[in-house]
Order: C-alpha cells, then sequence, then structure tokens
C-alpha cells in the first residue's frame, strides 16, 4: 500500500520511503558510471538527496564507499533514513543548502561529491555556487560527478527536453537547463577539469577532478 503524494509525483510506502520515478529510472545507468569513474572506496557527499533512493542504490553499488546524505529540504529526512536503515554506510542525512555560498568549508574534504538533477531547477547563480562549493569540497585526489540535463550550443536535444525546459522557464524565467560550456567554465575557474559521458535519455554525466 502507498500514498500518492500530489505535489511531487513521488509516493510513499508503509516503510517511510519516497519513491520518484526518475530516481528509480536513473540508478542504474549511474550506479554504472560510478563504478567506472570512482576508486574502490572513499567518503562521499551527496547533494540534494531528495527522497535516499539513490543513497540506498548507489552506496550498495559501492560496497567500500562511506555515503553522506544532504538535503535542503528537511521533509525528505524521513525518506532517506527509511531508505537507508540496514544500510550502516550511509550516514545520516544532513540539511545542506548548496546554494548557500561558502557551505563547504565546514564540511571539509570528501572524496567524491555527486549532484543529481538540481542544476536545472535553480538560478544560474545559485547553480554557479553549487559548483564552486563541489570544488572547494573536493579532496585533492576527488571527482566531482554532477548528472542532469544540459543545453549544448544553446540547444536541447530532444521535443522531451524542450518542453521541460519551457515548462521550467514557464514557471521561472531565471530557472532551466544549464549550457554544458557554461559549467565546464564554471568548473575549470574552480581549478577542475571535465570528462563528459552520454547517459540515457539525453542526459549527461560530468565527472570533474582537479588538474
Ligand atoms: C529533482 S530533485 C532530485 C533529487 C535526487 N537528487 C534525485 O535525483 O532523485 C531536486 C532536489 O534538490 C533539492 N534542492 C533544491 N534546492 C536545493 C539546494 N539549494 N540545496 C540542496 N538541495 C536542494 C530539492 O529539495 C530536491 O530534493
Amino acid at each position: 500500500m502507498s500514498l500518492r503524494l500530489p505535489d511531487s509525483g513521488a509516493e510513499t510506502d508503509v516503510a517511510g520511503r519516497r519513491h520518484a520515478p526518475s530516481a528509480a529510472r536513473n540508478a542504474a545507468p549511474l550506479a554504472d558510471l560510478l563504478r567506472d569513474v570512482l576508486p574502490a572506496s572513499g567518503r562521499l557527499l551527496e547533494l540534494a538527496s531528495g527522497t535516499g533512493q539513490h543513497a540506498a542504490a548507489l552506496s550498495a553499488a559501492l560496497p567500500g564507499w562511506i555515503w553522506q546524505p544532504s538535503e535542503v529540504n528537511p521533509a525528505l529526512f524521513a525518506s532517506i533514513r527509511a531508505w537507508a536503515q540496514d544500510a550502516p554506510r550511509i550516514l545520516p542525512p544532513i540539511g545542506l543548502d548548496a546554494a548557500q555560498p561558502g557551505w563547504a568549508a565546514p564540511l571539509g574534504q570528501w572524496d567524491a561529491v555527486l549532484l543529481v538533477n538540481l542544476l536545472h531547477l535553480i538560478p544560474q547563480g545559485a547553480a554557479s555556487t553549487v559548483l564552486e562549493g563541489m570544488a572547494a569540497a573536493l579532496a585533492p585526489a576527488g571527482r566531482a560527478v554532477i548528472y542532469g540535463p544540459f543545453l549544448r550550443q544553446g540547444q536541447t536535444t530532444s521535443p522531451g527536453d524542450a518542453a521541460f525546459h519551457a515548462d521550467l522557464q514557464a514557471q521561472d524565467p531565471a530557472i532551466g537547463y544549464k549550457e554544458l560550456d557554461w559549467v565546464s567554465d564554471r568548473l575549470a575557474a574552480a581549478g577542475l577539469t571535465l570528462q563528459c559521458h552520454t547517459m540515457p535519455a539525453n542526459n549527461l554525466a560530468l565527472v570533474a577532478t582537479r588538474g
């Protein structure tokens, strides 16, 4: 039995775990990518963890990693905790607004910082702060992984993406898909170089390292 939450498209099961369809769809390709680009062990900070589905599925795929979920919305902590039950390598969620300048400083350095499906939902200035913070939070040999939809040379890459981008901009002209070259430039300004991986459904996974 599950309760439909009309605001998000997610459902909550009897264990208190919210289920977002998009997180269910992209968990397996993300797990494959992370297994390829991350070393065998380390500490990972996940920004904008949402339901907690990715913390559960992706940390299960990376048995050497300690996983730190975080979220700006405390209403999601219960779901993140529920997904993390029986997963001792997932730490309790922390409250984190990744669009708040300076957010990385108190958190120390991480072997990986993961961000899935946030940049298109926030204004460009906020996205810039998120990217700067990800660079600041990385240990010297760390990797930042950013997954989502992007504009390429100013264009969306499918009719569905064009419609979603237009819908976001109709809600708020300041938000919508970010240009891949702009993201790459912001990360370069923070001392990171980028490898771009194509993912299902026209999404990209950007893997950034120092140097
Ligand atoms: C589309 S959901 C993606 C959730 C999860 N990463 C996933 O892919 O299933 C966007 C998430 O970003 C969170 N969020 C929005 N603004 C944020 C911010 N400034 N800092 C951290 N998280 C934020 C929202 O609360 C929401 O959980």
